[in-house]
């Protein structure tokens, strides 16, 4: 396809948005609390703040260079920069990984619909927290509810990647994510001054290192990946869009920033809530659903109009973030089929949603009626999460990485760190180091030791 018919990102801030909005979602929200509940608390974030910086950051970098050089799809994008090499395998494994992901997420971003339906009803009023963590096994194992949620959202998801109004959210998103952002401060002082609260923020603050092992590690490297959107080529496909003087650094340095901030706060909402409850921080992914109403019901109990408002409000900001996330993924495998393949992007973006509604249904089902079917006692939602978050994500890392660091032109990538050095860019040479060494050997060992401890 030719340079000039691709879309291009309107504004810097567009630039910014729409890649953050990429970001910011249920990962972030949902993900973040409970693997850092399943993991242990302070001493996990601590670990993910490291992974963010030390391997988010400098791989963001190098898909955003990868993709706005190559001007084309993941996988297209390695055929052009390594033609005739095996690297377009990297994109390849990207796209497949972002198909297993949405398929998952779909269902997640479903439950927000149906807790959209409950915020409006007041449904929350007068319920105690055993109430709510019923109520959520009953909806999720209920065979049909949460299928037809997942439908309608992978529907209102194919909807913007073929109509096209990517513009549309980009403008909205300039209003929500500052919404969003602030809602989350009011629901986190909320939080806090719930009776109990405070051993939820010690879970939080005070690091235990020693239950820190290489699954942990493992957890927080993958958990960075899956909250970044990095490892399989979605901000590589974004920065195909973006225009030759977006500020690539910069703009991964804001990226992160917002998504980290995103994912603390929602830290700080959940476990000071959960703990004063009496709601156990390793729930898994339940977590998010059986806490937060809590919140509503006990912070504003005698003010329900005001209840009713803010969970309406958080559980629609939650959703749309969502639907941001899933619209990214969405267009990775779009983009490869259209541009691959020649498919028409009508036909491609059809075939891409009724595959994950087909992988959608059977991920929502094996959490109820489908729950005794396992492998190694996961059920298919948990094997999708394994294999995409902690294996093929870190993994498309490990292989970005080498691939910027030693097979790509010097040039060429300072060139795009740069902009033709118009810009300067004070780490660059750290940038090349931890994309060369530290990012490879260090993803590297934590599979090898994790290799290593399930032999054992
Ligand atoms: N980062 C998004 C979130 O936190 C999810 C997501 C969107 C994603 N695109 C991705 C995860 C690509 C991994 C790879 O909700």
């Amino acid at each position: 396809m030719a340079r000039d018919d691709r879309a291009n990102f309107g504004s810097k801030l567009g630039v910014i948005l729409a890649s953050a909005g990429s970001a910011v979602g249920l990962g972030n929200i949902w993900r973040f609390p409970f693997e850092t509940g399943n993991n242990g608390g302070a001493a996990f974030i601590l670990i993910y703040l490291v992974c963010v910086l030390l391997l988010g950051i400098p791989i963001m970098i190098a898909e955003f260079s990868i993709g706005r050089h190559s001007r084309a799809n993941t996988a297209g994008a390695y055929q052009r920069l390594a033609p005739g090499t095996q690297w377009r395998w990297v994109g390849r494994m990207g796209v497949l990984t972002g198909f297993l992901i949405l398929s998952y997420y779909s269902v997640v971003a479903g439950w927000t619909l149906e807790y959209i339906g409950e915020a409006a009803g007041n449904g929350f009023a007068g319920k105690t927290a055993e109430e709510f963590i019923d109520s959520f096994n009953s909806f999720v194992g209920h065979p049909f509810r949460p299928i037809l949620w997942l439908v309608l959202f992978l529907l209102a998801t194919h909807y913007v990647i073929v109509k096209g109004v990517e513009k549309g959210i980009e403008k909205s998103a300039k209003i929500m994510m500052p919404v969003l952002f602030l809602l989350l401060l009011v629901l986190t002082a909320c939080s806090i001054s719930l009776p109990g609260a405070g051993a939820g923020i010690e879970f939080l603050l005070k690091p235990d290192f020693s239950k820190v092992d290489s699954t942990v590690l493992l957890n927080a490297t993958g958990q960075a990946f899956f909250s970044l959107s990095l490892g399989m080529g979605c901000l590589c496909t974004y920065a195909s869009y973006f225009r030759d003087d977006t500020n690539l650094p910069r703009t991964a340095f804001n990226v992160a920033a917002i998504d980290t901030l995103v994912a603390i706060l929602a830290g700080f909402i959940i476990f000071p809530a959960a703990f004063s409850v009496g709601i156990q921080p390793d729930a898994g992914p339940s977590l998010l659903f059986i806490t937060l109403p809590n919140v509503f019901q006990q912070a504003f109990g005698s003010l329900p109009w005001l209840a009713v408002l803010l969970s309406l409000l958080f559980y629609v900001l939650l959703a749309l973030a969502s639907l941001t996330s899933t619209i990214s993924m969405h267009e990775v495998v779009t983009a490869y089929l259209h541009e691959e393949f020649n498919l028409p992007r009508s036909k491609a973006a059809r075939l891409v949603t009724s595959g994950c509604i087909l992988l959608g249904i059977f991920c929502s089902l094996s959490l109820g009626v489908g729950k005794e079917y396992t492998l190694f006692g996961l059920t298919l939602f948990d094997i999708f999460d394994f294999l995409t978050a902690k294996i093929m994500l870190p993994l498309g890392g490990l292989f970005i990485a080498l691939f910027t660091g030693w097979y790509l032109d010097k040039q060429l990538f300072r060139s795009e760190v740069t902009n033709n050095g118009t810009l300067k860019f004070a780490f660059y040479k750290t940038l090349v180091f931890v994309l060369r060494y530290i990012a490879p050997i260090g993803i590297a060992a934590i599979f090898i030791n994790e290799l290593g401890l399930l032999k054992g």
